[in-house]
């Protein structure tokens, strides 16, 4: 592939960390090996609530694999890995006695990263929380600070001799948000949706306490899911209605946690849930900002839903990738000048990336010219941001491997790497050798 086709990357400090990012339950599988206990995303795939029915008992057998992917991440010449600790892995009742051959694998993990030369990047939360946690009332009961603080406090005491940075979580107002209003596990009301929400913060805040203590010269962060809300329309519903998603999606974590306040328009919903002291928990100093940004979103008015509003239809003419998420990297530029306006932090972008339905080529090749396109043109953006002083730090592509895409199970592709799920087999898709390229290209200047 010709040099030529690389994005510039002149605007990009010469300590730029370029990296590949994964989570726990899409790739691991595993799930009732070595002491392991249920995450809720087990009993959803159990509850035939995933596509397909697919299941993540498998993935991409990640758990007895991480050698192979590891050597992959070498070859591709990544400085930084993202990966997440499962907690039921861990902790199977999510709190009380800790599963030693769960630390174990993550040692093992660990070390092999070290040894190739890659940073760990540890996020604590990436979805799979551990279904007797859930039982008990999840992110809904107010203990789920304690709890998260101790399940922290393991994680650190064991890995942070060797791992520095640390993520709390991978975007809190997603997972409130599919799960306790826009998606199809609308099981509460509008009440809880806002507690869950107070409650994830002061877990954040916690656990930002306990690995200030525990880590010296830990590096921590959140990462947030920040896209544009636009409307689907001109009306003036459909204008309100994408004000107000911009609220819970983009500002209803962030502005807590990097400002000590709740976004005007929350105030009162959530009022009934502070005690005095939470917003002083919640706004503890952190080190970065994590963003994850694919695409904008259009939304829609909609009077039955809990909050008034949800996805409407793209206008036409947006482009879109196969699976249909808008293709804008503009909007990416923009999102990065935002949050370094908004917060004043470093900026590292833990998630962009294209999803689609690869398929290998008689030869078995993966070709993803798209996807090529894709990481182009945002990456090209990115440096622009760079360029006129947005403060931004490293770029982490979705992801490592194709993997288990939540609700879609396994029909959507996102990895650098193809998958075969019959036989697991890993194939470097020619994205992968574009991004090996531009990172030594990179870092050569
Ligand atoms: C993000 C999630 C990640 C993956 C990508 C495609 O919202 O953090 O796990 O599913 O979307």
């Amino acid at each position: 592939m010709p040099v030529s086709q690389l994005p510039s990357t002149a605007g990009l400090r010469p300590d730029f960390i370029w990296g590949v990012s994964t989570s726990s339950f899409q790739i691991e599988g595993a799930t009732k090996e070595d002491g392991r206990g249920p995450s809720i995303w087990d009993v959803y795939c159990q509850n035939g609530e995933v596509r397909n029915r697919d299941t993540g008992d498998v993935a991409c057998d990640h758990y007895h694999r991480y050698r192979e992917d590891v050597a992959l991440m070498k070859s591709l010449g990544v400085q930084a890995y993202r990966f997440s600790v499962a907690w039921p892995r861990v902790l199977p009742q999510g709190r009380g006695s800790a599963n030693e051959p769960g630390l174990a694998f993550y040692d093992r993990l660990i070390d092999e990263l070290l040894a190739a030369g890659i940073e760990p990047w540890l996020c604590l939360y990436h979805w799979d929380l551990p279904q007797a946690l859930e039982d008990l009332g999840g992110w809904m009961n107010r203990e789920s600070a304690t709890w998260f603080a101790e399940y922290t406090s393991l994680v650190a005491t064991r890995f942070g001799d060797r791992v520095k940075r640390f993520a709390t979580f991978n975007e809190p107002s997603m997972f409130n948000l599919f799960s306790r209003s826009i998606g199809k596990r609308d099981r509460t009301s509008e009440d809880n949706f806002h507690r869950a929400i107070h409650h994830v913060n002061l877990a954040h805040g916690a656990a930002v306490d306990v690995l200030r203590e525990k880590v010296p010269g830990a590096s921590i962060g959140c990462i947030h899911n920040l896209q544009p809300c636009w409307p689907s329309s001109s009306s003036e519903a459909d204008a309100a209605a994408a004000a107000r998603l911009d609220i819970y999606w983009n500002r209803a974590f962030p502005d807590p946690q990097c400002r000590g306040e709740y976004p005007s328009v929350m105030r009162s919903a959530i009022e009934p849930h502070i005690r005095p002291g939470d917003l002083a928990r919640i706004c503890r100093p952190v080190d970065w900002f994590g963003l994850n940004h694919y695409s904008p979103v259009y939304v829609t008015a909609q009077a039955s839903s809990m909050l008034g509003f949800d996805f409407g239809e793209k206008p036409a003419g947006v482009p879109l990738t196969p699976i249909g998420w808008p293709i804008n990297p503009e909007a990416f530029g923009e999102t990065l000048r935002i949050v370094h306006e908004s917060y004043g932090l470093p900026i590292y972008v833990l998630e962009n990336g294209y999803g689609n339905f690869d398929k290998p080529d008689q030869t078995g090749a993966v070709v993803d010219p798209e996807r090529i396109a894709f990481l182009r043109a945002y990456i090209g953006a990115m440096n622009s941001a760079a360029a006129n002083g947005v403060d931004v730090r490293g770029y982490f592509v979705w992801s490592l491997l194709d993997n288990f895409e939540w609700d879609s199970g396994y029909s959507k592709r996102f990895g650098l790497t193809y998958v075969d799920y019959a036989s697991l087999r890993r194939t470097p898709k020619s994205s992968f050798r574009w991004y090996a390229d531009l990172i030594k290209t990179a870092r050569q200047r």
